[in-house]
């Protein structure tokens, strides 16, 4: 693995959400999906820059999981191969895979404002997870080990917490401690009166960057044993007015062809990884991978998400980047714990701050239908800081899927069995002397699934909060994003230092050159500060500057972003600079 140096960064609760949503748009990274239509919740556009911070991204998933994977815990090279199944699958997937039956979130409705909320959101319906338990812990840790609670301004989810005994204190902080405000991103505040004389929380007034907006300050932790009536809606800060949880399926689904009913029903995938387990006899059966292996893909998947929120942290379309390894049920543990760590180490390859990272251990009720153990790499957002939200999960499987898809007593529609003979182990056994008997029972059978999941568009967003990065004390851009250069949208901006004298001439030679092999990009027009800001706004670690001195005795500057030190390097040397310091 190679160089895991973090970016310098300033502590996600540091960072406002608005101001890297904002440059997202503005930049080109990320927009509403049919903004001039009005957008659609819960679905992104990516821009040019997003799009090559994406595929740069993904690229290095594939370099890092296909073409050049770890040497696993036996010292042996892991062999993992490629795959792109369809979108769509015969239907009859999802039914034994669990997902017709199983893949639902909880849902209330509010019944005043039809606004809908999930209830595993709404602690207090639902028993807090082992996720909301941490987050409070760490509160009550900083906070000197105090029984405390967070309460959020809900307008109509989360917007921001804060940490006070009351919602009137967390109020009265929020008036008087204008550090704080800015810390949680809000421009504007002010207490007003209750909207309706049923709310029973502070009422305010804040412009978190999108204009003014009415809220509440309400309990984001509420005790257990509390009852949906008891629980304020998020949305107004009311009681009695949440209706008891429902399940709601997260498939969507489509009619391929020319009748639209029941039987013609088929859903969008919503994980990549049915399409592999499918393919798992076809690729044994065409390739030389022997278990253990492993199968990944790179694809959109599709969740009708009760509430998308969080720019594209949960989105109804995104993209996903999962690999599932066949091992045998014996040596599953052991790839468990290689496989979790070896993801916690990629993701500090991807310049993340280690402070910013956790994995954590899913508790027995959290655990997902088809999961025996699971542990999630969590990132500190600035929107759930000072706690961490999901990024990836390390899933062992079991052999949930391979048996779903099986053909046998439990599936009459499947016309293949997914099991295996480890004909390896089975020397291994007679070598060892084990019994026949032993030794057939062991050497065929159905292999465990160890599953690293991540969201290719979740790692974006991780991305853009990472290397955002204020500069208020710099001439120019007001922010930068210190992206490592393997992920830079642009890898080098080219410029003369003035657009006359040769010095065009030569830069445009440089650029032509370089753009044969990297994302460089040549800019001549406005001033030479212009252009550098431009540049550190959208992420560009180096910027090579053609002046006077170039063209007397061939040598460049060369501008590094973060530092902004400035050192001047023989043209002949620039390609082989640029070389080396996205290679790292
Ligand atoms: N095959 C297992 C699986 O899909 P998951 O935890 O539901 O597991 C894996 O999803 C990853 O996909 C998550 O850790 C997250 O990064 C990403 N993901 C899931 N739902 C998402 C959504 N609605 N929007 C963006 N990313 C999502």
């Amino acid at each position: 693995m190679p160089d895991t140096t973090p970016l310098a960064t300033l502590s996600p609760a540091d960072k406002s959400m608005d101001d890297i949503v904002a440059l997202a748009k503005r930049r080109g990274f990320v927009y509403p999906a049919s903004e001039i239509y009005g957008g659609l919740r819960g679905f992104w556009d990516y821009g040019p820059l997003g799009t090559a911070l994406k595929n740069n991204i993904r690229d290095w998933w594939w370099k890092c999981m296909v073409e050049c994977p770890p040497i696993g815990p036996d010292g042996q090279p892991v062999s993992i191969v490629g795959l792109d199944s369809a979108i769509i699958q015969n239907p009859k997937t999802w039914q034994h895979s669990g997902h017709v039956g199983g893949f639902n979130d909880p849902m209330v409705d509010d019944t005043e404002t039809n606004q809908r909320f999930r209830a595993d959101h709404l602690q207090g319906i639902f028993p807090l997870g082992a996720n909301e338990e941490r987050v409070r812990n760490t509160i009550s840790t900083e906070v000197g080990g105090e029984t405390t609670s967070s309460f959020s301004i809900g307008v109509p989810i989360p917007r921001a917490t804060i940490i006070a005994s009351s919602p009137e204190e967390a109020a009265g902080q929020l008036v008087s401690d204008k550090s704080l405000r800015k810390r949680l991103g809000i421009r504007f505040f002010e207490l007003v009166e209750p909207f309706d004389e049923q709310i029973v929380v502070p009422c305010c007034r804040i412009d978190l960057g999108n204009g003014k907006i009415d809220a509440c300050i309400s309990p984001a932790l509420v005790p257990l044993e509390q009852q949906p009536a008891e629980v304020p809606s998020p949305y107004t800060g009311k009681k009695n007015v949440l209706t008891e949880p429902r399940e709601f399926n997260l498939m969507l689904d489509t009619f391929p062809g020319p009748i639209r009913d029941e039987d013609n029903k088929a859903y969008l995938r919503p994980e990549t990884a049915q399409g592999i387990f499918l393919n798992f006899k076809n690729v044994l059966d065409t390739t030389r991978v022997k278990v253990p292996f492993g199968i990944a893909q790179i694809g959109k998947s599709f969740r009708n998400e009760v509430t998308p929120r969080n720019f594209i942290f949960r989105s109804r379309e995104f993209e996903q980047m999962e690999m599932e390894f066949f091992c045998s049920p014996e040596d599953s543990q052991k790839w468990y714990e290689f496989w979790r760590d070896e993801r916690f180490k990629w993701w500090l390859s991807l310049g993340i701050a280690e402070q910013n990272l956790v994995l954590r251990d899913h508790d027995s009720d959290e655990l997902a239908h088809y999961s025996n153990a699971c542990v999630d790499v969590e990132y500190q957002y600035p929107f759930t800081a000072p706690g961490f939200g999901e990024l990836e999960g390390v899933a062992h499987r079991g052999c949930y899927d391979l048996s779903a898809h099986s053909k046998g007593d439990n599936n009459k529609d499947s016309n293949t069995k997914l099991d295996y003979f480890d004909q390896e182990l089975q020397v291994r056994l007679q070598n060892e002397g084990v019994d026949k008997a032993e030794i057939k029972e062991r050497s065929r059978y159905v292999p465990h699934v160890i599953e690293p999941a991540s969201g290719l568009t979740r790692a974006v967003l991780v991305l853009l909060c990472e290397a955002f990065t204020p500069t208020p004390d710099r001439d120019g851009a007001k922010h930068i994003l210190s992206f490592k250069p393997r992920f830079a949208p642009v890898k080098a901006g080219i410029f003369p230092l003035v657009n006359k004298d040769g010095m065009p001439e030569v830069a445009q030679k440089l650029y032509m050159h370089l753009r044969q092999k990297h994302a460089v990009e040549y800019d001549a027009k406005q001033s030479i500060g212009k252009r550098y800001a431009r540049m550190d706004e959208i992420g560009t670690p180096f910027c090579f500057t053609i002046d006077g001195d170039t063209l007397e005795n061939q040598t460049v500057t060369v501008r590094h972003r973060d530092t902004l030190a400035q050192e001047r390097i023989h043209l002949d040397k620039v390609e082989a600079f640029l070389d080396e310091h996205i290679a790292g």
